[in-house]
């Protein structure tokens, strides 16, 4: 009953038998070998488009580098206010931007909301003294669980490039978040709008194994040094390369993704029918979120389930992640203990 986080599953047997092949024989460095050149061109081939595609190894190497391409050191992105960039990544956009500024704006149901990036706007000052707008970053799916629709996407985008800035999307749950929408990669991404994407396999099988894509050539020029001198230029780089291989390779990212949110919905359909529990937001993806009431915490703790509070440990909100081995037992069993202890409490 580990419901921690999608980042407590190990790596799924396919990547591992691709990290195996990979593995014979020698191969230039620091991505010059052939399964790199193939896997960054089958990766823009699946974003029907000529992308620019830059392997790396962490998520926040990858939003990192990416926010740094497209913002100066004296730039503002507007995010979530639990934005992992915001949040979760020990200021590592700042110091790659070399200082932008990160501006949470309102949480709207779990997501943000381009009107409240334009009222957060106007109560800037635009003079030399003030960091200016450059960026919007969502993420998707976001950290909340919800997941921003294609013309969502495209509002944001037709916002941002009005007014000059650039639409990143940190995509550690871009296949949890496509499988719920049903739409191709494309519709999900540069169709919208979106500048760059983070396409993140790490979650969803993978054990390192991230992608920056970039669809604005404009951007893309610095990205290759930015990454050298953040340290991400793996020398062996073909080990990331065999991992999005294997990732890929018979829609395992799809189908993995799939598992994660089945296993969600089927958490978040039992839990609808316990007395004292309320959805926190609607399960789209692989996470769930549920109000519960602390009796019912401290028993499901004590039968050995394994999760995290939202919002602090006082918190009686849990976030509970699904991944793509979270067995159906573990959510049954989940489920029976909290009925249970939901019957102890009345
Ligand atoms: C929304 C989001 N973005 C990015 C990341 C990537 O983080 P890491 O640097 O740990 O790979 C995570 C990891 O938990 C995440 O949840």
């Amino acid at each position: 009953m580990d419901f921690r986080s999608d980042n407590t599953a190990g790596a799924a047997p396919e990547i591992l038998d691709a990290l195996s092949r990979a593995n014979a024989g020698k191969a230039a460095a620091y991505g010059e070998d052939g399964f790199s050149r193939a896997i960054e061109d089958r990766i823009a081939a699946l974003f029907e488009c000529e992308a620019s595609v830059f392997l790396m190894a962490t998520g926040t190497g990858a939003n990192s580098v990416a926010l740094a391409a497209m913002t100066p050191p004296w730039g503002a992105v507007f995010c979530h206010p639990q934005a992992h960039v915001h949040q979760d990544e020990c200021g590592a956009p700042e110091f790659y931007t070399g200082g932008a500024k990160m501006i949470a704006v309102a949480d709207r149901d779990g997501k943000i909301a381009i009107s409240d990036i334009e009222a957060v706007w106007a109560t800037l000052a635009h003079g030399v003294h003030n960091v200016q707008p450059a960026a919007i970053s969502l993420s998707q799916t976001a950290e909340t669980g919800r997941v921003y629709r294609p013309d969502e996407l495209a509002g944001f985008a037709d916002f941002a490039h009005r007014r000059g800035l650039k639409l990143h999307v940190d995509g550690a749950r871009f296949a949890n978040a496509l499988v719920h929408l049903g739409c191709s990669p494309a519709e999900a991404s540069w169709k919208a709008g979106v500048d760059i994407l983070c396409f993140g396999a790490s979650k969803n099988g993978a054990f390192a194994a991230e992608a920056v894509i970039c669809f604005d050539p404009h951007l893309a020029d610095t990205i290759a040094f930015r990454r050298k001198r953040g340290g991400h230029l793996l020398s062996k780089m073909r080990f990331i390369a065999a991992q999005f291989e294997g990732y890929l390779s018979g829609d395992l990212w799809l189908r993995n993704a799939r598992h994660a949110n089945a296993m969600a919905r089927r958490l978040a359909a039992g839990l609808g029918d316990i007395g004292g529990a309320r959805l926190a937001y609607p399960t789209e993806a692989n996470e769930v979120f549920v109000a519960l009431p602390a009796s019912v915490i401290a028993g499901l703790e004590a039968d050995g389930a394994q999760f995290y509070r939202w919002g602090g440990a006082e918190s009686t909100t849990l976030r509970l992640v699904c991944a793509f081995d979270t067995p159906p037992e573990a959510v049954d069993q989940f489920l029976a203990s909290a009925r249970k202890h939901a019957g102890e409490c009345g």
